[in-house]
């Protein structure tokens, strides 16, 4: 049964893309006043992909959808609904998930993007699962796709050497006794919406002279804010949704946190007492992908063996809102 005791859904195929460029700290540090060593210490960031100039969210989304529906085994004209999650669309409209769906052929999709900061791939994932268990739809595409290099501020060093490009996308069908979705914590608390906003370019702020000298569509953030925020939802949360579904974190065979901070991560899982081996993290290599980054470690757990049909799989994700999400899943592909 699925969480809303309708029919079980499950992620039945994954896909990544990621921009060719790898941009190290030190190469930051050539323009920026800062350092490996500050950046390393902080953040636990080594190197981030950054992409070309031209490149757009859709079109690292195009790329990781079509690598998960191959990996599904879904043709693309099988997709009922396609989501996008970004903090760094395409525009503000159309969807970006229009394009993706129109590029890869998904001619019988709808298509939309949903906005939550860096917990939309989680988001969007309850929003598929809802669609799947309710029985509405019998495939949804959930893609977290970001060119968050084009939004960021290259000259403000407190958020530039943070985030970084890709795009991740999984395939949510009916469970067939492999795996299955258990269950969600959702939340959000508007106090915080301007800790970490792009306060421009909206109706609230619509562009202007004035906006551009003030580099109001660049991304901005109040890290220490943010920071305490998080390492409080992450243990929040996580306890919410095991209660929910009525399992313990003892049990919990991999935690894939956003990859937002290596400290904010190692104090939320002090604190949850899980222990290294059973946590996930690759921002050493990507930086902060926002809404790509869950997706992004699902599958590279996967390709290094530490993703089992079965393993108890806790997903967390917060971010601009603010908000934040976790999700609990037994992991298979069928
Ligand atoms: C951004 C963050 C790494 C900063 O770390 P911190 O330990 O809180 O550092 P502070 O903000 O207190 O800044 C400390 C000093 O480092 C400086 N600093 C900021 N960025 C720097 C950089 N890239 N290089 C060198 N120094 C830097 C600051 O100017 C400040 O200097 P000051 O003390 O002279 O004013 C941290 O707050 C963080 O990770 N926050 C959460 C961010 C996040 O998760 N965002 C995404 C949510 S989805």
């Amino acid at each position: 049964m699925g969480p809303s005791g309708g029919r079980a859904a499950t992620i039945t195929g994954l896909g990544i893309e990621l921009p060719d460029r790898v941009v190290s700290n030190d190469e930051l540090s050539k323009s920026l006043d800062t350092s490996d060593e500050w950046i390393g210490q902080r953040t636990g960031i080594r190197t981030r992909r950054i992409a070309d100039p031209g490149v757009c969210a859709s079109d690292l989304g195009i790329v990781a959808a079509r690598r998960a529906l191959e990996a599904a085994s879904l043709a693309p004209s099988s997709v009922d609904l396609l989501i996008t999650a970004s903090i760094s669309p395409d525009q503000i409209f159309p969807a970006t998930a229009s394009r993706v769906a129109y590029e890869i052929g998904a001619v019988n999709a709808g298509a939309c993007d949903l906005s939550a900061g860096c917990t939309g791939f989680v988001y969007a994932l309850a929003l598929a699962t809802g669609m799947v268990s309710s029985g509405i739809h019998q495939h949804v595409v959930v893609v977290g796709a970001e060119v968050i290099s084009s939004v960021l501020d290259w000259e403000d060093r407190s958020t530039a050497v943070l985030f970084g490009d890709g795009a991740g996308a999984a395939v949510v069908s009916p469970a067939n006794g492999g795996g299955r979705i258990l269950g969600f914590d959702l939340g959000n608390d508007g106090v915080g919406g301007d800790m970490l906003s792009l306060p421009a370019g909206g109706s609230r702020m619509p562009a202007s002279e004035e906006t551009l000298r003030a580099r109001a569509h660049y991304l901005k953030m109040s890290g220490s804010q943010v920071y305490r925020f998080a390492t409080r939802v992450v243990v929040d949360s996580a306890r919410r949704v095991l209660e929910k579904c009525g399992r313990n974190i003892d049990e919990v065979r991999l935690f894939v946190p956003h990859q937002a901070n290596l400290r904010i991560i190692d104090a939320a899982t002090r604190r949850l007492g899980i222990g290294d081996d059973r946590v996930y993290t690759n921002l050493q290599r990507y930086g902060n992908t926002s809404c790509a980054s869950i997706p992004l470690c699902l599958h590279d757990a996967k390709a290094e063996g530490r993703l089992q049909e079965g393993d108890l799989v806790l997903l967390m994700g917060f971010g601009a809102g603010l908000t934040w999400g976790a999700c609990l899943m037994e992991w298979g592909e069928a």
